[in-house]
């Protein structure tokens, strides 16, 4: 079943692992896909999706490509990174980048393309793996944000990100 018929869809780090099998996931139901990441090299492999390169980190390129492609349906961001070690061993750099690409990006991608996502009615957010969707929700705008889980000693942030990324979820409560 071509679920996405119709639906545009943006991902972000789809070049591999999770970002990568989701853009693919998604064309094949149908959707057309823009799957972006800074590795253009392995974009290129992708079956069935346009790709860009997109760096989540920069504010210009995400409002440039926002105003290349236009109002899209879907948002998927997969993007981040997880910190390997406590905080004594994440020097403030090491820091300072997690937040940027864990929090601040999805921040950036959301405000370049929601108002086009309500624009074509209204949001359906789904956070964290979530199935391709809900059959009886099949037609609403989707939102994802993908999170880690884990409080592992050993990944210093990811616990901290997650509960970052709360006021973007609350906020786009607003706009269910
Ligand atoms: N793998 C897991 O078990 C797991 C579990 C929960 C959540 N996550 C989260 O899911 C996401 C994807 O995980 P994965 O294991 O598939 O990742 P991965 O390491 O396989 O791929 C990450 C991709 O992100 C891209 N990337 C890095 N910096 C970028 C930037 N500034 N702009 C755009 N793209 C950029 C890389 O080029 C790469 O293609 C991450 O946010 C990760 O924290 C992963």
């Amino acid at each position: 079943m071509r679920r996405l018929e119709g639906k545009v869809a943006l991902v972000t780090a789809a070049a591999q692992g999770i970002g990568k099998a989701t853009a693919e996931r998604f064309a094949r139901e149908g959707a057309r896909v823009i799957a972006t990441d800074i590795n253009t090299e392995l974009l290129g492999g992708l079956a069935g999706c346009e790709t860009r390169r997109l760096d989540v980190t920069s504010d210009d390129a995400v409002k440039a490509i926002a105003a290349e492609i236009g109002d899209i349906d879907i948002l998927f961001n997969c993007a981040g990174f997880v910190h390997s070690g406590t905080i004594l061993d994440c020097e403030p750099d090491a820091w300072a980048f997690s937040f940027d690409l864990n929090v601040t990006a999805m921040y950036r991608t959301i405000r370049a393309f929601l108002p086009g996502m309500l624009k074509k009615g209204g949001l359906d957010r789904q956070h964290g793996l979530g199935r391709i969707e809900r059959e009886r929700r099949a037609e609403s705008v989707r939102l994802w944000c993908l999170q880690g889980r884990s409080d592992r000693p050993d990944e210093v942030g990811r616990g901290g990100f997650r509960g970052a990324r709360y006021p973007l979820q609350r906020d786009l409560s607003r706009h269910d």
